[in-house]
């Protein structure tokens, strides 16, 4: 196979640095689908990864995890501050989510924004072997591409959005729009979720800087630069390896068990954020308790909402509104020792999940935009018994590919009411036969193949 050196640049490790109380150090996984999708690839690969620890303050110096050599770039305190919780989480974040939330836009978290892109780009620099490929990740680094290619053109440089990329009407508001565009135009090919993003990135090259794109090429400072979708996905294999294994089975009836074996368990599974129509969701639940659709203790919503980018402003409110909700539905509609919404603000680990999923008869996954939603294959992939529902909002890139699913409109709470009914009532062989279908695309179009998908279009046979 192909020698070539793969470099990763990302904001996040694929572990994070935890320093407990008692000053003792150590790593756990990173939370998010860009970890869950990148770890698998680099490890085959013995690539390197650029990134940062989660922690402010100085970086721990390389060093190696499962066959990946990890360089840490640092960020002080108020780096984490202005370019991570701010420019990356309240500017872009919900910028490029439809606006869900609305923007902040600050001058100062903008020249940090510059700044920890440059970090990221001479770590990058220094950590490429000559003539590697560098794969520069996430919406945190879009200047990284330019600053990069400046210094060493005698790299390939790639870049791959793993979050939407907004249409010119949401995009034009950003004041750095033009330098956004031209730090991303410095990869020689721009890889997005759906072609939708990469036709929103070809027009605003013509708009901004007056290029003439010509399909999925545009040339830009005597080179081509390719823009074209690459859906990402999960390690297909390793999940469904996982769901077979006796103990989560065993652990799986567990879960049944504690809830007092009801009919139905419904289940989501997110990091807390607004994008995720997880607030939506409970109100569909309340709504179906309220007219007696359905009822407790024969129908449990197990609600797994991960800790995320907590000391931005927005996360905060969300977790008091969810948590609001979350009470009010129990207090209305439980019962002592069961209650209508099993909710969990906590990390489970990837074989934990699994079991989760495998307990669940109907699975939500309802965000207002999603880049991708991970969880939407990872429960296909762990119903290696082709049961259970999948209720899938349309405005997930998950939905291009799993028609079978119940596809919802978040927005239409009746909608999605009558939706979640008909899942919890599905018949059980049309049921598998979706699911079945939607296994066969997932085990198709796996993580691996995405990248090598990607690799190859840079040249690089896999
Ligand atoms: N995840 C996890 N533990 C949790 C919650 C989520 O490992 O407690 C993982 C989940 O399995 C998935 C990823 O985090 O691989 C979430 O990816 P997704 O694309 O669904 O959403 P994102 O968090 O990237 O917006
Ligand atoms: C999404 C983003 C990733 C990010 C992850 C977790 O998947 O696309 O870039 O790493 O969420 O968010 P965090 O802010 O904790 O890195």
């Amino acid at each position: 196979s192909d020698r070539t050196s793969i470099v990763v640049v990302a904001n996040r490790l694929p572990v994070d640095r935890e320093v407990r109380a008692d000053g003792s150090v150590h790593w756990r996984p990173s939370p998010g689908g860009l970890v869950t999708a990148l770890e698998p690839v680099m490890r085959k690969r013995q690539g390197v990864w650029v990134g940062w620890s989660g922690d402010a303050g100085d970086a721990p110096e390389p060093f190696e995890a499962d066959g990946i050599q990890i360089h840490p770039v640092p960020l002080s305190h108020r780096e984490v501050d202005s370019y991570y919780e701010g420019f990356s989480n309240a500017t872009l974040w919900p910028l490029y989510h439809d606006v869900i939330a609305e923007p902040e836009y600050h001058r100062s978290w903008w020249d940090d924004y510059v700044t920890v892109n440059r970090r990221f780009a001479d770590a990058a620099a220094e950590a490429a072997p000559d003539n590697a490929v560098v794969w520069v990740q996430d919406y945190q680094l879009q200047l990284v591409p330019q600053m990069l290619r400046e210094r060493r053109p005698d790299l390939r440089i790639g870049f791959f959005l793993h979050i939407p990329f907004p249409p010119q009407e949401l995009f034009m508001q950003l004041p750095w729009r033009t330098q956004v565009i031209r730090g991303l135009l410095g990869a020689d090919l721009i890889g997005f979720q759906l072609p939708g993003g990469a036709a929103n990135f070809l027009r605003l090259a013509r708009r901004l800087i007056d290029l003439k794109p010509r399909g999925s090429e545009v040339d830009f400072e005597g080179r081509t630069v390719r823009a074209r979708s690459f859906p990402i996905s999960i390690d297909f294999a390793s999940i469904d390896a996982i769901a077979r294994e006796e103990r989560i089975a065993k652990r799986s009836a567990e879960i049944r068990d504690e809830l007092g074996h009801p009919k139905t368990i419904l289940l989501g599974v997110d990091r807390l954020d607004y994008t995720k129509g997880i607030a939506i969701r409970l109100k569909t639940f309340s709504e179906l308790l309220q007219d007696g659709s359905v009822s407790v203790p024969d129908v449990a919503l197990i609600q797994i909402a991960t800790p995320s980018r907590e000391r931005v402003e927005h996360y905060k409110v969300l977790r008091d509104e969810i948590e609001l909700q979350v009470g009010r539905i129990n207090g209305d509609y439980g019962n002592v020792g069961a209650p209508a919404v099993h909710y969990l603000h906590q990390s489970f680990s990837r074989e934990e999940l699994t079991a989760f999923y495998r307990a669940a008869d109907v699975m939500l996954v309802t965000p207002l935009r999603d880049g991708m939603n991970l969880v939407a294959k990872e429960y296909v992939a762990s119903r290696v018994d082709h049961g259970g529902t999948l209720i899938l909002s349309e405005f997930t890139g998950a939905a291009a590919e799993l028609k079978q699913a119940y596809l919802v409109n978040p927005h239409d709470i009746d909608g999605v009411k009558e939706r979640v009914l008909q899942a919890i009532n599905a018949d059980p062989a049309d049921a598998r036969r979706r699911m079945r279908r939607m296994r066969r695309q997932v085990a198709e179009h796996d993580v691996s193949r995405w990248a090598a998908d990607f690799l190859q279009a840079m040249g690089i046979e896999a």
